[in-house]
């Protein structure tokens, strides 16, 4: 998992600059922000900025650097998220109800946690240590994005609707390019991270899987395409839904993505910016993969395996992922932005596709099992994500709001399929 050819000083430099994005993403929050659990899913951004730090600790600091000392013996019990090998801890759906440890106390537990790692890493790690290292690191990227979701979440909770930043970087196009089809012949291919880079076990192995000939939507379907099936009683016909889907969008009173609000007759969506008018031309997101299903349906379509398109995004020229085009949270969105007749020459198709990376995960039509073979890390760390392999559904390709380092063409998010927190869109397929 570790690539081994890296320097130290660079593991920590990664290290670091990862820990201040947290830092970061964290800087237009009042304080008041930082404590809030909306509903179960999310997490306080103050429980997020712990759980990470807790994470090195337990497992880096305490196995192995010889004499460090925990910052507090009760954090283990407050941030562990859901390792049973490391013992009991606080239930999730109460994490809201924290006012302490203050915000001010996990702070100095971040850098208390980060000056004892850079004084271990003075020493060259073992590899297992270097692995556990890039977990950790992948692991805060992931928390990263989930701190951007749930405070999205928690603000859209209020009704004075406040954005989370007002200066984010915006483009209303006027148009959006056609949807075209793009045909890929069918055959064995093989999907699965490639030994020697870095990637989660869930990954791997590599393994030969079998395509029919398919075809791909050249971009994700837009609030415009979606806004018809709305408008056309889409979440009205029973007929459209797969039978789980059709109890939820009864349960919840399902009319239209979430964040979307019908104001005087304008629909607009609620963003990390505020209320904005709906774009039609930006992908759709915020949805569940019950409606991106319900959707394809009435398209007439379906969506894409995660075999096909893994076999269509992975490209040599990508491999590492500091190349991977798309609009990540680098590029400062934090929202999909469409693809049109202006931004075209600038946007980097992957095989003839736009948005295969980036602006919004991608659900596929596949259900998150293990790879034949699929061996779960040894340890705790062995709960990371193999035990979650039932009744989730695979995304593809990263979104807004995820770094761009942390996405490569083998990356496997999955969620619950009623799920739509996250920025989560969708591809046609046929
Ligand atoms: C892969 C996003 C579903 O949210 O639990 C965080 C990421 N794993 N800490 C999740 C994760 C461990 C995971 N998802
Ligand atoms: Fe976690």
């Amino acid at each position: 998992m570790n690539n081994s050819t890296k320097t130290i000083g660079s593991v920590v430099d990664r290290l670091m600059a990862v820990r201040q994005f947290s830092m970061k993403i964290i800087d237009p929050l009042e304080t008041e922000d930082f404590v809030i659990q909306t509903m179960p899913d999310v997490s306080p951004t103050k429980w997020h900025l712990a759980h990470t730090t807790w994470f090195f600790e337990q497992f880096i600091l305490m196995p192995s650097m010889p004499g460090y000392r925990v910052f507090h013996p009760q954090f283990s019990f407050l941030f562990n998220s859901y390792y049973n090998a490391v013992g009991e801890r606080h239930p999730r759906m109460h994490r809201g109800v924290l006012s302490r440890p203050t915000v001010r106390e996990v702070l100095e537990y971040r850098s208390y946690v980060d000056q004892a790692l850079k004084s271990f890493l003075q020493q060259p790690p073992s590899k297992d240590v270097g692995e556990l290292i890039e977990i950790g690191i992948h692991h805060e990227q992931q928390h990263q994005e989930l701190m951007l979701t749930d405070i999205k979440h928690v603000l859209s909770c209020n009704p004075l609707r406040p954005a989370y930043r007002v200066n984010l970087n915006e483009y209303k196009a006027n148009d959006a390019v056609p949807l075209n089809w793009i045909s890929f012949a069918g055959g064995i291919a093989e999907i699965g991270a490639e030994p020697g880079s870095f990637h989660f076990d869930n990954e791997s192995p590599r393994h030969e899987v079998l395509n029919r000939d398919f075809e791909l939507a050249s971009r994700l379907t837009t609030n415009g395409e979606y806004l018809e099936f709305v408008q056309s009683d889409g979440y009205q016909n029973p007929s459209l839904w797969l039978s789980e889907g059709w109890d939820q969008v009864q349960a919840c009173q399902w009319k239209a993505p979430l964040y979307w609000e019908l104001i005087d007759g304008e629909w607009q969506e609620f963003t990390l910016g505020g209320m904005r008018p709906l774009d039609p031309n930006a992908p759709v997101t915020h949805v569940s993969y019950f409606e991106a299903d319900a959707f394809a349906r009435w398209s007439n379509c379906r969506l894409a395996t995660e075999a096909e398109w893994e076999t269509v995004g992975q490209s040599e020229s990508h491999a590492h992922s500091t190349t991977i085009p798309g609009n990540f949270a680098e590029d400062d969105y934090l929202h999909p932005v469409a693809v049109n007749s202006e931004s075209l020459n600038r946007e980097q198709t992957v095989n003839g596709i736009h948005q295969l990376y980036g602006d919004a995960w991608e659900w596929t039509a596949s259900p998150y099992v293990a790879y034949p073979g699929y061996q779960p890390a040894p340890g705790a760390i062995g709960e990371y994500n193999g035990k979650f392999m039932s009744s989730q559904w695979v995304l593809k390709g990263g979104s807004c709001a995820t770094s761009r380092m942390h996405i490569r063409p083998s990356y496997r998010n999955f969620f619950h399929p009623d799920k739509r927190w996250q920025f989560t869109g969708f591809r046609l397929a046929k």
